[in-house]
C-alpha cells in the first residue's frame, strides 16, 4: 500500500461561504480526499483578527461548517475540526513565534498593505493595525506544522503565507533538527479568480458575492444584479470580457459552452435570458447542498458532535508532535 500525501485547509470564518470560495477552495480540496489523507478545519481564531461580534462569530462558524458538510466532505474520511479545539496549535504558535525573523512578517501583504493605506492618509503608520494582524502568517504556519503537512491546497491570494510556513519550517529544523515536514502550497491555476457581480474578484470585503447555500430568492437577486454592458438582444457579443459568460463557463457542460460562445458572437440573446440561464443552472446545481445545509443548520447539536469527533482525532496527531517539540526544545 502506497502511503497517501496529507493535505491539509483552514477556511476563515468571517462570512457566509459563496460561489469563489466553493469553487476556488472548498471544491479542489475535496477533490484531493480522494488520494490524500485530509485534515481540513474552521479557522475561528483567524476570523477575529475582523469579526469582533459574538453572535455573528458564533453563526459564522456554523455556517461555515455547514458548508463544508453540505458540499460533500465525509467526516468519517476527512478529519474536520475547529481550530480553537487544539490547544496544541496555540502553544506551537508561540514556539514558532521565536523563531520568525520580525523582518519576515513586516513583509507579509495584508499587514504591508495597512501600513501603506495609513502611509497614503497620512496617519500613524500602525493606526488601527493589530497585533493579530502582525501575528497572523506565524499562526496559519502553526495551523499546518502542528499536522506533518505535505500540501496545502489554497488559493493564489494564500501563496505568501504558505512561503512564510515554510520558512519558519526550515528555520526550525535548522536550530532544533528535522523535526517539522517543510510543506507545499498546492495552487490550481485552472481555478482562476472567479468574477464577482461586479466583475472584480468576487470576495466578501467587496460586497460582490453570489451566494453558495444562501435562499434561492437571494441567489436570484444576486444573479439579477451582475453587470453587463448595455448592449441590445441583436447585436453581437463579446463572451471574453462578460461576467456572465466567465460565470456561466464554471457551471455548464463544455459543449454548452461552445454553443453559448457561438451565441454571444451572433447576436440574438439578450443578457436578461442569460441572467436566467444562469439562475437555473446555478439553482440546479446548488439545490442539494442547500437542502442538506438547511437541514445541518437546524440541527446544531450534529455540527458539534462531528466538530467534537473531529478535534478528537486532530488532537491525537498534534498532541505526539508537540510533545517532540517541547523535547527538542528543552521543555519537557
Ligand atoms: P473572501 O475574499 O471572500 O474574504 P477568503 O479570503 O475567506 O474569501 O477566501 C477563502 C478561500 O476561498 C481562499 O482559499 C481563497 O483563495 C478562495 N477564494 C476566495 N474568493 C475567491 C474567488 N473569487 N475565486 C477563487 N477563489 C476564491
Ligand atoms: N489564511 C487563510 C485564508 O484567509 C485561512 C487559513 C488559516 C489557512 N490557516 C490556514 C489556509 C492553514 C490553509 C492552511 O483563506
Amino acid at each position: 500500500m502506497t502511503v497517501q500525501k496529507i493535505a491539509l485547509t483552514g477556511i476563515k470564518s468571517s462570512g457566509s461561504p459563496h460561489i469563489g470560495n466553493y469553487l476556488g477552495a472548498i471544491k479542489p480540496a475535496l477533490e484531493l480526499t480522494k488520494d490524500h489523507e485530509a485534515r481540513y478545519f474552521i479557522a475561528d481564531y483567524h476570523a477575529i483578527t475582523t469579526v469582533k461580534d459574538k453572535k455573528l462569530l458564533e453563526e459564522q462558524i456554523y455556517d461555515m461548517a455547514a458548508t463544508w458538510l453540505a458540499a460533500g466532505l465525509n467526516p468519517d474520511e476527512v478529519i474536520f475540526y475547529r481550530q480553537s479545539d487544539i490547544p496544541e496549535v496555540f502553544e506551537l504558535s508561540w514556539i514558532l513565534a521565536c523563531m520568525t525573523p520580525k523582518g519576515l512578517l513586516n513583509r507579509a501583504h495584508s499587514y504591508k498593505d495597512s501600513i501603506e493605506k495609513n502611509k497614503e492618509k497620512g496617519k500613524d503608520l500602525d493606526d488601527g493595525v493589530h497585533c493579530g494582524l502582525y501575528y497572523y502568517p506565524v499562526l496559519m504556519a502553526a495551523d499546518i506544522l502542528a499536522f506533518n503537512t505535505n500540501v496545502v491546497p489554497v488559493g493564489q491570494d494564500q501563496k505568501q503565507h504558505l512561503e512564510i510556513t515554510r520558512d519558519i519550517a526550515h528555520a526550525f529544523n535548522q536550530v532544533y533538527g528535522e523535526i517539522l515536514t517543510v510543506p507545499e502550497a498546492l495552487i490550481d491555476d485552472s481555478v482562476k479568480t472567479v468574477p464577482g457581480i461586479d466583475g472584480r474578484k468576487m470576495s466578501k470585503s467587496y460586497n460582490n458575492v453570489i451566494p453558495l447555500y444562501g435562499p434561492q430568492k437571494d441567489l436570484q437577486k444576486s444573479i439579477s444584479r451582475i453587470v453587463t454592458d448595455s448592449k441590445g438582444v441583436n447585436e453581437p457579443k463579446d463572451p471574453d470580457s462578460c461576467n456572465l459568460f466567465a460565470l456561466y463557463t464554471y457551471f455548464a457542460a463544455p459543449e454548452a459552452v461552445s454553443a453559448k460562445r457561438e451565441q454571444y458572437k451572433s447576436g440574438g440573446m439578450g443578457y436578461g435570458d442569460m441572467k436566467n440561464e444562469l439562475f437555473e443552472l446555478i439553482d440546479a446545481f446548488v439545490a442539494e447542498g442547500r437542502d442538506k445545509y438547511a437541514s445541518l443548520m437546524a440541527n446544531r447539536e450534529q455540527i458539534d458532535w462531528i466538530l467534537e469527533e473531529g478535534a478528537e482525532k486532530a488532537r491525537q496527531i498534534a498532541g505526539p508532535l508537540l510533545q517532540k517539540v517541547r523535547h527538542a526544545i528543552g521543555i519537557q
